[in-house]
């Protein structure tokens, strides 16, 4: 899979079914098909739903924001990559920050979890990402490297050609601090780096990496800008059509 901008939204557990459904609609109507993707991971019950709305949009992809590794049965309260897949779903967030916190997904788990979605025919969304004291301490590139290692590294090229890494800096998330434009590409360009050194340059090349974390109308277009910035992970202005829309609209914006 070669290298794409992408816009994915992260609704994250917000809108109910008709708000969710509505905002589907809105973003389907406002926004003007381009190369670039634009994902919309959505709650669970709203899946059917939008991606019967945003069927036929070239340009539009659903996404869930978790799933379970095991194939089925006993693991009461949990999503199949099976029932997924057969409500239109593409891709799947795995180890988003929140996840890694609140449940306690461990690398190890996460490792299982891409393996589980790459044996589905799905692809993975990765996120990766340092909390504050992490970053004070000046161990961020080693500390996300080590997440990317642990559960990623373990993967033949062919399966890594087909992974998403969304690098996610904790203290960014929700807060309204951005990460500046030179910090995302930063630790961009050492993930990119880290797969050239594990696999090879074009598998770096072709592997697109979005930031998130505060991703705004107003900093999207310089973000995305950067050379080693494919897109965003957006959480918060995701749930604003104008503002997803405008922040998807940033790659007809950069230059780059
Ligand atoms: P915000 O855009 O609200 O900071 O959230 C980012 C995020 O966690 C996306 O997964």
């Amino acid at each position: 899979m070669s290298r794409k901008n992408i816009a994915a939204g992260n609704w994250k557990m917000n809108k109910n079914y008709e708000e969710g459904l509505a905002l589907a609609r809105s973003l389907s109507e406002k926004s003007v098909a381009s190369d670039a993707l634009m994902i919309l991971s959505t709650p669970f019950i709203h899946l059917k739903a939008v991606g019967d709305i945003i069927k036929g949009q070239p340009h539009m992809r659903l996404a869930a924001q978790n799933c379970h590794q095991k194939a089925a049965g006993a693991y009461t309260g949990e999503t199949s990559l099976d029932m997924l897949k057969s409500v239109g779903v593409t891709h799947v967030i795995l180890g988003h920050s929140e996840r890694r916190e609140y449940f306690h997904e461990s690398n190890e788990l996460l490792a299982e979890k891409v393996n589980a979605v790459l044996d589905s025919g799905l692809t993975p969304i990765f996120c990766c990402g340092e909390r504050l004291d992490i970053r004070e301490a000046n161990t961020h590139v080693a500390y996300v490297a080590n997440q990317i290692k642990e559960s990623l590294f373990h993967l033949s090229t062919a399966d890594f050609g087909k992974i998403i890494i969304a690098y996610e800096p904790i203290w960014a998330i929700g807060t309204g601090v951005t990460a500046s434009p030179a910090q995302a590409q930063e630790m961009h360009r050492e993930i990119r780096q880290m797969i050239s050194e594990k696999y090879d340059g074009e598998t770096a090349d072709n592997c697109s990496i979005l930031y998130g974390g505060s991703v705004k109308p107003a900093n999207a277009i310089e973000l995305f800008g950067q050379p080693d910035v494919d897109g965003g992970l957006v959480g918060g202005a995701s749930l604003k059509a104008d503002d997803f829309c405008a922040i998807y609209d940033a790659f007809g914006k950069t230059n780059v």
